[in-house]
């Protein structure tokens, strides 16, 4: 998805205005989210050559063992600094809608450059900087964030499942736009008390990857931190296990930077020129502040082990006001103990172990207690856990294993839905054959605004944030998806097609039949000849599909700025949505428990469906629907926000207007959009499209 720069802009502008300027005030605020004018994805992929990873692994392995005078390594040891950047790039992601995640490298751009969370990892980025100037194109900076991490666990001695290359960077942080702070955030998702905010936001905080490591609202409440930590962990798929191992992985390595109470200085965007300088004595090493608090969590920091679980469980932990003025932990000192102490960030002396609220949190619940024990107590365990956690963390925003590149991909992970492997393109059975056997059917039955409504169904889940979704699979024969309402009448379009799967059997998959099915309705209704890609397989279950429920169903409820954030999901222009949608809205009836259909002549393909909804005077029909006064003529609610929404508003009139401009539009947009979850076919596109 792509908000323009323009509404990046105002939104920044209209703020401070906005008290003050009643012509501002009276802006509704759909207005500030806007769609992208072109669509990038026609080629998935720049570069076309990776570098050799490698390679960029050894360089990052002399890297993690240097220190530059200007952000000195703490343990003569980048390593954690750089899982921390890795961590906080990928653990942006969310599943509600699919966005953030470090494919994209958006971190290098607002909003995300400035969280809070994410302070002084300028630095981290600005060393690995000489790394990507050395390879250019062929190592996006999402790939080496990411890469800088997992070489940096796997060099302290942790565990790695290994690593799939082949993230896109984009050119601005417009993605991250939702995930806030931002204008497009408090449309989209606003959040009443920054510190408890819920979905489809990530976090409790915005600004923070997950919760506020001090506790809830910054008490120090251990007790009322784990719920929190299990809500946020959830909202990104992960379950207890896997939250417990990332915590207790990622703390084994590194420390907390809080000197003084003076702070980390001004983000980068609110001091370009000197980003969180640092305000406690020289601002760098011993002196660093980052978050405030102090002090590593194990007495090895640049070593795997489960050393942070035997501590937690092996001592009695307190709060107390550290250096750098928050609530932290230290082991409570009674007459026996002594505090484990580790070396000093400048390997100048000793500093003793810490802990964070939301880490003493994870001994205040008892499922998250249990694993705590599992894990000091078996370390093997916890490796599996943590490198199976830490491939999902990282790589689960980029979607099925057909995109992930390079010669360190593990075997394909639950998370990514697995297909069956895509045939060769010359065991395929003959499309054109198929394609005269849905013919043969269309002629004999009246079902092709079913057989278009079904592909549009299955097709129009995917998402190009996280590239969940699509017809590939035909996910849409199994629950969750065929129970959605909006799938009702599926089964009908399933079982007319049942014959056609008859005849060509085990060489023709169900999601082929199903586009193939929609592509033939559109095109004999009057559209034009569509290119069609074969090779798609059928999945065994629904699985993924659990996050794609359409938010637009056409109900009343329908909303304009979740249409419009629909839209940008799906990564559609304005054009291609109105022109698919007016596809859908020009053959058949409105189906379901509604009335009528949108055009007088529900069998043809042609820009009445348009012409209707520009020019005729619709009212509410009844609770659920709308009608044309003094026609025979209805519609939904999604119908009238295409005649609300400025920007579909002026695609709906040029194709009222110019018929043979919305076909071309629709072909183009059809042939696109079905094949943007084919992956598996990339570079193969001429053996597999005909
Ligand atoms: C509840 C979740 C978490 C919270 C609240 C949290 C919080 C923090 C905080 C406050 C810091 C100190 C930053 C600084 O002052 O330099 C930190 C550092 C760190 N975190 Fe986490 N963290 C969480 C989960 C994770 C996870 C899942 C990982 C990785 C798998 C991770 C890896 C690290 C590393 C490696 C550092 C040390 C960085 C350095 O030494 O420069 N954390 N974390
Ligand atoms: C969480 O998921 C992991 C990976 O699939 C699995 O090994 C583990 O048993 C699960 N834990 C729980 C509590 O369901
Ligand atoms: C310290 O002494 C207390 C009270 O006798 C005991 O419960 C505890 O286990 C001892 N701790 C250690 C680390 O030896």
């Amino acid at each position: 998805m792509k908000f323009g720069l323009s509404a990046l802009v105002l939104a920044t502008l209209a703020i401070p205005a906005l008290s003050s300027c009643p012509y501002l005030e009276s802006l509704t605020p759909e207005r500030q989210l806007s769609l992208k004018q072109d669509n990038p994805h026609t080629s998935h992929k720049v570069p076309a050559e990776l570098a050799d990873l490698h390679s960029v692994k050894s360089d990052i392995v002399s890297l993690l063992h240097s220190s530059d005078p200007k952000w000195p390594s703490d343990y003569g040891n980048y390593g954690p600094f750089f899982v921390r950047l890795a961590w906080h790039c990928s653990g942006s992601y969310r599943t509600s809608d699919g966005r953030g995640g470090c494919d994209g490298g958006r971190q290098r751009f607002d909003p995300e450059r400035s969280w809070d969370d994410n302070t002084n990892l300028d630095k981290a980025r600005a060393l690995l900087a000489p790394i990507k100037e050395k390879y250019g194109l062929t190592l996006s900076w999402g790939d080496l964030f990411v890469l800088a991490g997992t070489t940096a666990i796997e060099d302290m001695g942790g565990p790695i499942l290994g690593f799939c290359a082949g993230r896109q960077d984009d050119d601005d942080g417009s993605a991250s736009l939702p995930l806030g702070p931002t204008a497009e955030q408090e449309i989209l998702a606003p959040c009443e008390t920054n510190g408890e905010c819920e979905e489809p936001l990530g976090t409790t905080t915005v600004g923070l990857i997950y919760v506020n490591p001090e506790g809830p609202m910054g008490e120090p409440d251990a007790d009322r931190s784990a719920p929190q930590v299990r809500d946020t962990f959830g909202r990104m798929a992960m379950n207890d296990t896997e939250t417990v191992a990332l915590i207790g992985g990622g703390h084994a390595f590194g420390k907390t930077h809080g000197a003084c109470p003076s702070g980390p200085g001004l983000p980068p965007n609110q001091d370009e020129e000197n980003p969180w300088s640092g305000e406690c004595g020289t601002g760098v090493g011993v002196d660093a502040f980052t978050s405030g608090f102090e002090g590593p969590w194990t007495t090895q920091p640049t070593q795997f082990d489960n050393e942070y679980f035997k501590s937690l469980l092996g001592f009695k932990w307190d709060s107390w006001i550290g250096p750098g003025g928050h609530n932290q932990w230290q082991v409570r000192k009674e007459q026996n103990v002594t505090a484990p102490t580790g070396p000093a960030a400048d390997g100048d002396g000793t500093q003793e172990i810490m802990m964070l609220t939301s880490d003493v949190s994870l001994t205040r619940d008892p499922e998250y207690l249990k694993l705590v024990k599992e894990f000091a107590g078996d370390l093997e365990e916890f490796e599996n856990q943590f490198k199976h956690a830490w491939y999902k963390l990282t790589s689960r925003d980029m979607g099925p294993i057909t995109r992930c590149e390079g010669d360190m991909v593990p075997e394909v992970q639950e998370f990514q839905y697995p297909l069956p492997e895509t045939p060769s393109a010359k065991d395929l059975v003959d499309f054109e054959e198929v394609r005269g056997s849905v013919e043969k059917l269309l002629s004999e039955n009246d079902v092709g605004a079913e057989l278009s409504k079904l592909a549009w169904s299955c097709g129009s889940t995917f998402r190009e944030t996280d590239y969940l979704g699509g017809c590939n699979g035909a996910r849409i024969r199994f629950s969750p998806g065929k129970d959605w309402k909006v799938n009702e009448g599926a089964d009908i379009a399933l079982s007319a097609l049942q014959s056609v799967k008859d005849e060509f059997r085990e060489k023709l998959s169900w999601s082929d039949l199903i586009v193939l099915g929609g592509t033939v309705a559109l095109e004999k209704a009057g559209g034009k000849k569509m290119k069609f890609c074969g090779g798609r397989t059928d999945a065994a279950d629904g699985s993924g599909w659990d996050y794609l429920e359409p938010k637009i169903d056409g109900s009343i409820k329908d909303d304009s700025k979740v249409l419009i954030d629909a839209i940008a999901k799906m990564g559609l222009t304005a054009g291609e949505y109105v022109a698919l949608l007016g596809a859908q809205h020009s053959l058949g009836n409105l189906g379901g428990e509604y009335e009528g259909a949108w055009t007088s002549n529900t069998k043809v393909l042609d820009n009445e469906y348009f012409l209707n909804v520009m020019n005729l005077d619709y009212g509410l029909y009844n609770e659920a629907q709308y009608k044309a006064e003094g026609e025979d003529i209805y519609a939904l609610k999604t119908d009238m926000l295409v005649k609300q929404i400025p920007e579909l508003a002026a695609k709906a009139f040029d194709f009222a207007a110019d018929e043979s401009l919305f076909l071309d539009v629709l072909a183009n947009a059809w042939e696109n959009f079905f094949n943007a979850d084919r992956f598996d076919i990339e570079g193969r596109e001429a053996e597999y499209c005909k």
